[in-house]
């Protein structure tokens, strides 16, 4: 079994921003999901969408999964909101969801002090009830492949990560 933790977790719950207290507070690298798929095809994932379209874009998801399978152990991997749908998901790591109500994430996006960027580069939260729709479509499916549930309600960051670390650490 790989040891890399595996953050998963509906858009904008916070996964990038946890990721980046947990690498400050322990000294490890942060692998992005979305950022590995935007370099290796040199655009950005919202081009992504609009040129080649959501299926193309699930493809660079499973051949990015796969080269983490290969290449990647003892790393902390911040993970695109779809990407738990890759076939090998459980061979990757120890997979911790994020967890919180679509209130929450819409309130911490729409409030953010760069909410227009944050909504703009997210082509699936363009329209606030498709979002919604599509949380309530995913949110038995995080719960079921995560080996750990985290509520993020209301918690500090510290507290956040510091849970993280407790249960797995890399
Ligand atoms: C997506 C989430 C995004 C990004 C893409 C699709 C999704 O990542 O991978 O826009 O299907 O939920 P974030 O969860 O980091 O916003």
């Amino acid at each position: 079994m790989k040891k890399n933790i595996i953050l998963i977790g509906f858009m904008g719950v916070g996964k990038g921003t946890t990721a980046r207290a947990y690498a400050e507070k322990y000294g490890t690298f942060i692998i992005d999901t979305d950022d590995l798929i935007e370099s290796k095809e040199n655009r950005r994932i919202k081009t992504i969408f609009k040129e080649d379209g959501e299926k193309y874009f699930r493809e660079c998801e499973q051949q990015c999964a796969d080269w983490i399978e290969n290449s990647v152990d003892n790393s902390f991997i911040s993970c695109g909101g779809g990407f738990y749908k890759v076939s090998n998901l459980k061979k990757l790591g120890t997979v911790v969801l994020l967890d919180a109500s679509y209130e929450w994430i819409f309130n911490r996006l729409s409030t953010a002090e760069n909410s227009k960027a944050k909504l703009r580069k997210r082509p699936l939260f363009s329209e606030p009830k498709k979002a919604k729709k599509l949380y309530n479509e995913r949110e038995k499916a995080y719960k079921k492949i995560a080996n750990l549930v985290i509520n993020v309600e209301d918690k500090s960051l510290k507290t956040i990560i510091k849970e993280i670390h407790k249960h797995v650490y890399i």
